[in-house]
């Protein structure tokens, strides 16, 4: 069972990784869309859920609905786990491509793992319900700029056939996904209700 301590290390750790890393988080300009898919989504979610929704402060309202902007792909079946494992493919993906000096296969899956499908009803019901405030949140940008961040850095230094630097990528983006697990996924994953001892 995992303490507190680990995880806050962790989370300090990536954040200081980015802080040092050398781009800051890109603001996409958006361009002015009529719909709010987050009110959208709203609509399908139970009134538990809804009620925490309703008291995020507006920026980080803001702050969820460009990460969802910023994917073009919406599922309208899958569910995080299973977006979570086309995620781990596209990471071997990237990974057969630097070991075999394959840049475009390195770049191509990067870019496919940056811009990852949302989840049928957004991210927000796929977090334990009690996570679903402004605190616990608002880690969600240094997430992302772990995972895709790195995502697109690795691409980038890919295509330039510097496979070292794409290989130091590689680390950053898994660095990402293991403080994300940390903090929102259940510990071990598949834990069995029927044991006596866990
Ligand atoms: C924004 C937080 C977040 C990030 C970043 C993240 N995950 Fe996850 N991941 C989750 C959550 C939450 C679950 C549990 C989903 C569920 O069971 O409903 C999960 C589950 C998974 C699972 C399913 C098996 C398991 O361990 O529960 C896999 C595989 C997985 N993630 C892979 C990855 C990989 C690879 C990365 C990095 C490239 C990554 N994830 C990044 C939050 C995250």
């Amino acid at each position: 069972m995992l303490t507190n301590k680990p995880k806050t290390l962790w989370m300090a750790g990536v954040a200081l990784a980015l802080a040092a890393g050398t781009a800051p988080a890109a603001e996409p300009a958006a361009g002015g869309k009529p719909a709010d898919p987050i009110q959208q989504m709203m609509q399908n979610y139970k009134p538990e859920l809804k009620q925490k929704i309703m008291k995020l402060t507006p920026e980080m309202r803001a702050t969820v609905k460009k990460l969802h902007d910023g994917h073009t792909r919406k599922s309208q079946q899958l569910t995080l786990r299973q977006i979570m494992h086309e995620i781990l493919s596209d990471y071997q993906s990237i990974a057969a491509g630097i070991a075999t000096d394959n840049a475009e296969q390195a770049a191509d899956s990067a870019r496919r793992l940056a811009n990852h499908r949302i989840p049928k009803g957004g991210l927000f019901p796929y977090f334990p319900l009690e996570m679903v405030n402004d605190a616990d949140m608002g880690v969600l940008p240094t997430m992302n700029e772990a995972v895709e961040g790195s995502a697109l850095k690795l691409a980038e230094a890919a295509e330039k056939g510097d496979m070292a630097t794409a290989a130091a990528r590689l680390s950053d983006i898994m660095t990402g996904c293991v403080a994300c697990h940390q903090k929102f996924r259940a510990s071990p994953p598949g834990a069995s209700n029927l044991l006596l001892k866990k």
